[in-house]
């Protein structure tokens, strides 16, 4: 420890008087570039839908998510995490339609390379949406989820998605081994500068409800769990090593998810890596955060930005959140 002084020579509370040495001598920032949009996509035209248990979130025809994705990057946010609400007569035991290279999400990808292809696209890779079975992998007789059948998927929807014009596929389904097997597919088929940004840290969380709900799999996965691939929440120097099996096959970026409640766990990653960190705050921990308003005790527009310099504190380089436009606009009324 340094040699601090002591009161009374030494007062703290000088550098906190006003505003303008709070900010000169504060250690963290947020700015609208370390944010991401997260952007569910619904088949029609000129359409949108509200999630209930998402306050403020809508799901957009490709149409309009192209508009929003434009309204975000104006604000200065410079990517997007897109995922689709999948009919459910396109969900089947193979999950074939994943890799079918006219379902929502491929026809989404080619709208936002021509109408705005200065925003990152970034893909999540995983089954559930495409499943009977709401899981993130194909299952066998008795519903247990099978690891390399689902890797096997996995490539071709990975393979989809890079030919459609995604800039990041983003693994989210914590199968073994898939990130070196997507890193050689996409690079036999010529995707060398597709990136790849790995869900490498993902717990099995009661955080994920509204995701759910708004994605329409929620029905399809009932009360089934995520539990044998997703992360057991009780451990925390595990995450360690999936994310060196991540990076040691070809992870370009690391996430750790959920983020609020697993700050401990992007700080551990933050010491052993330096490898840029992305942390999802999740669907329902952005929820639990807006329903201060509705409940009356806090203003959940400060509330979000306190959790987000958290996460930069923590040591995440990136941010997924559902508020990404609500604070990239308060970000540029207070320069
Ligand atoms: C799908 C996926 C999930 C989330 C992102 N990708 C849900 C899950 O794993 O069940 C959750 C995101 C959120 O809750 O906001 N593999």
């Amino acid at each position: 420890m340094l040699d601090y002084g002591d009161y009374p020579t030494s007062r703290p509370r000088r550098r906190r008087t006003c505003d303008a040495i709070r900010s000169i001598v504060s250690e963290h920032q947020l700015a609208s570039q370390d944010l991401i949009l997260p952007l569910f996509v619904q088949e029609g035209h000129n359409t949108e839908s509200t999630v209930n248990t998402l306050p403020g979130v809508c799901r957009y025809s490709i149409d309009l998510a192209v508009i929003k994705a434009k309204e975000a990057y104006d604000l200065g946010i410079k990517a997007v995490a897109l995922f689709p609400v999948v009919e459910a007569k396109y969900k089947s035991d193979d999950a074939s339609h994943a890799y079918d290279s006219d379902n929502l999400m491929c026809r989404t990808l080619r709208a936002f390379k021509e109408e705005i292809p200065e925003i990152l696209t970034i893909c999540d890779v995983a089954l559930d949406p495409y499943t009977l079975s709401g899981h993130d992998g194909l299952t066998d007789h008795s519903g247990n989820v099978l690891n390399d059948p689902t890797v096997e998927v996995l490539l071709k929807q990975s393979l989809a998605l890079a030919d459609a014009g995604c800039d990041v596929i983003a693994p989210s389904d914590m199968m073994d081994g898939r990130i070196g097997a997507i890193r050689n597919a996409l690079d036999d088929k010529g995707h060398q500068e597709v990136a790849i940004l790995s869900y490498a840290v993902k717990y099995a969380s009661s955080f994920y409800g509204p995701f759910r709900d708004a994605v329409g799999s929620a029905n399809n996965l009932k009360k089934a769990s995520k539990s044998t691939y997703q992360m057991d929440f009780h451990n925390s120097t595990e995450a360690l090593e999936e994310v060196a099996h991540d990076i040691k096959q070809g992870a370009d970026m690391v996430m750790v998810k959920p983020a609020g409640c697993y700050l401990d766990i992007i700080h551990l990653v933050r010491q052993h890596t330096s490898f840029p960190i992305f942390a999802y705050q999740v669907s329902g921990e952005y929820a639990a955060i807006k329903s201060a308003d509705s409940l009356g005790w806090g203003d959940s527009s400060k509330l979000l930005y306190e959790s987000m310099i958290a996460l930069k504190r923590a040591g995440a380089n990136a941010i997924i959140t559902y508020g990404a436009i609500e604070l990239a606009k308060k970000m540029k009324e207070s320069q």
